[in-house]
């Protein structure tokens, strides 16, 4: 997911804040970068292909040093390799304008060719030159940055979050546009900045306006004058961020993922405690749109999500069914979208997503609204594309989450799941106060419990088993149940930032293929709790045992972690929400092995934090 940045100042340099904002968004994920500025009546542009130090000793010359306006760009390549001529940002050919953009342009091939056949000669392989010389070519016919911005959105088809200044007309104007991968301003006393996430703002104000779909905004120091798509004045109200530079930052941790991780008690606390009243046995949302009636009209719900977020759909499936007695589908969101649901008025879709700006979450839960379902969300992120369009949302009081590797919002999403289920379940006479009261309760445990387990003493543990294990061929996860989302999430953590080859599966699959894999220098990790399963589970960590693979086990089942090489035990919980307890081990375990292979723990290879594109 692309990163954009952008500021204009009545006085001071307006570079080492748009450095600023860029490291701020680094966590989205990129492979270049770049910073255009307006000084001395031209337009300069630096561009790396890497990450933000290559394009910081570019700018050590110090020769964009007194600009007060300009924009900036990290890169997440989708139209042409990540090099530094398709870094952005883009100009056009006279040189006046530049423009940085987040998104898809889907007409840039017709655009292309209308250009080329008025003589541009296109530098690039990206979409994204196409706007830079279509701008260009409007200014050139007279109107200022805004008229040649909005000329330019007219031609275009596809979706766009873009920044453009320009040496013509008054130098401090910036202007900017969104139609769906969001943008926001911050204007503070002789400043105007944007960005593609706040994030990138929280240093200069946590007063942010988040611009809509179609909106056009021009930026002068200190003020900023917002059109909506009919080309109307529009007031966009300043949203109070909940967020401080502090909570955005990294403290004494070495990565944000540790960082996240052991936040993950407060989390639930803060996701789970002022839902609850345990006195009454009743679950309670202030988000609109989850009285007593909506839910209870609830016959079916149709899970959608993407990666991390769609393992939490099938734990949320297990709590829907088991504990409110609805039926729960779930399905990849990026598949959901091409095929053909039927589902009908008194289905729940519920998207489930961190970032709430995944392309294919968004576009699943678009379709099933089409089909007829309630469009439903849980998300972290309250400003986000799927927030703003659902009928009915659910946050997760995760906080930010800048690790590209989720972790403590696969915990929120686990838990607020578990209080929705108690909710429907409440609703429809599934379950009684009594029972509330009890599953409440647990809730309330599973705190200490989860903080116990993030104790520096299983860390350690965990790291020597890391130590062991860091160099193996490959690694099996294996869960049955609700823990088989588990085994997934577990086998996608290490997949993800140590670039092991990692795969989850049923235990109950294992003779059907997979054991075939097991011999020494394979691990198996399986995640084996007391409960109806446990002398299954341990059967099929004997067979693994007996071909030679090595065995690490994860959980509360005395006979299975008495069986294995290496063992994590976890305490014992509700089965509803054992799964935020045998998730913290493996987080921690991917963590371990990741920095003993020298990986980018917070920014993995080729992976965006949100990916908002197909
Ligand atoms: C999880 O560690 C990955 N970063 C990825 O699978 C992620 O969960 C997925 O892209 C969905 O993102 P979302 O929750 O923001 O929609």
């Amino acid at each position: 997911m692309c990163g954009i940045v952008g500021a204009v100042l009545s006085e001071g340099a307006v570079l080492e804040g748009l450095l600023d904002g860029l490291r701020a968004l680094e966590y989205r994920g990129y492979d270049s970068a770049g910073v255009a500025v307006g000084i001395e009546g031209g337009v300069s542009i630096r561009r790396q292909a890497g990450r933000l130090e290559s394009l910081e000793q570019a700018l050590a010359d110090g020769a964009l040093d007194g600009a007060r306006i300009g924009i900036g760009h990290t890169r997440w390549a989708t139209h042409g390799p990540p090099t530094e001529i398709n870094a952005h940002p883009h100009t056009d050919a006279g040189g006046r304008v530049a423009l940085v953009h987040n998104g898809i342009i889907e007409n840039y091939l017709e655009l292309r060719e209308e250009l080329c056949e008025e003589g541009v000669e296109f530098v690039s392989d990206t979409d994204t030159e196409v706007l830079a010389q279509l701008v260009g070519r409007y200014l050139g016919r007279g109107g200022d940055l805004a008229a040649a911005v909005r000329a330019t959105l007219a031609r275009v088809r596809g979706y766009y979050a873009i920044a453009a200044l320009a040496i013509d007309g008054d130098g401090d104007t910036l202007v900017c546009a969104r139609q769906g991968p969001p943008l926001c301003l911050g204007i503070v006393a002789g400043g105007a900045h944007l960005a593609s996430d706040p994030l990138a703002l929280v240093r200069h104000t946590r007063e942010v306006v988040f611009l809509e779909d179609g909106d056009v905004a021009v930026l002068r120091p200190g003020s900023c004058e917002v059109t909506d798509g009919s080309g109307g004045a529009v007031e966009r109200p300043a949203v109070l961020l909940e967020i401080d530079a502090e909570q955005a930052g990294r403290g004494s941790y070495p990565h944000f993922m540790l960082k996240e991780i052991h936040e993950q008690p407060d989390v639930l606390a803060r996701t789970a405690f002022d839902r609850i009243d345990e006195v009454g046995g009743e679950v309670r949302f202030v988000e609109e749109g989850w009285e007593v009636e909506r839910l209870r009209a609830i016959e079916r719900v149709q899970l959608l999500a993407c990666g991390t977020a769609r393992y939490a759909c099938q734990v949320a499936a297990f709590q829907l069914e088991g504990l409110a007695g609805v039926p729960a589908e779930v399905d990849y969101a990026s598949e959901f979208r091409y095929r053909s649901p039927c589902l009908s008025p008194d289905t729940l879709a519920l998207a489930i997503s961190q970032s709430g700006e995944t392309a294919d979450t968004l576009a699943a839960l678009r379709l099933a609204r089409e089909l007829g379902a309630r469009a439903g969300a849980i998300c972290n992120v309250p400003e986000s594309t799927l927030v703003r369009e659902a009928d009915c949302f659910l946050m997760t009081c995760a906080g930010p989450e800048i690790g590209v590797a989720s972790t403590k919002a696969f915990v929120s999403q686990i838990v607020t799941s578990y209080l929705l289920a108690v909710a429907v379940g409440r609703a429809r006479g599934t379950l009684d106060p009594e029972r509330v009261r009890g599953l409440l309760a647990d809730l309330r445990l599973l705190r200490p419990r989860l903080a116990q387990l993030l104790s520096r003493e299983t860390q350690e543990r965990i790291a020597a088993i890391a130590e062991r294990h860091h160099d193996v061929k490959g690694f099996l996860f294996l869960g049955r149940g609700i823990h088989y989302p588990v085994a997934l999430e577990g086998a996608l953590k290490l997949k993800e930032i140590s670039y092991m080859h990692a795969e989850g599966y049923p235990a109950g699959e294992m003779k059907h293929g997979p054991i075939a894999l097991i011999e020494p220098g394979m691990t198996t990790v399986v995640i084996a709790n007391k409960g109806p399963l446990a002398e299954k589970v341990r059967s099929n960590l004997e067979q693994v045992r007996a071909r030679g693979g090595q065995v690490i086990c994860v959980g509360s089942d005395p006979g299975s972690l008495a069986l294995a090489d290496e063992t994590i035990e976890v305490p014992q919980a509700t089965p509803w929400l054992a799964p935020v307890l045998s998730v913290a081990p493996l987080q921690l375990l991917a963590y371990e092995i990741a920095l003993r292979r020298g990986c980018d723990i917070d920014k993995p290879r080729n992976l965006a934090k949100s990916v908002t594109v197909e």
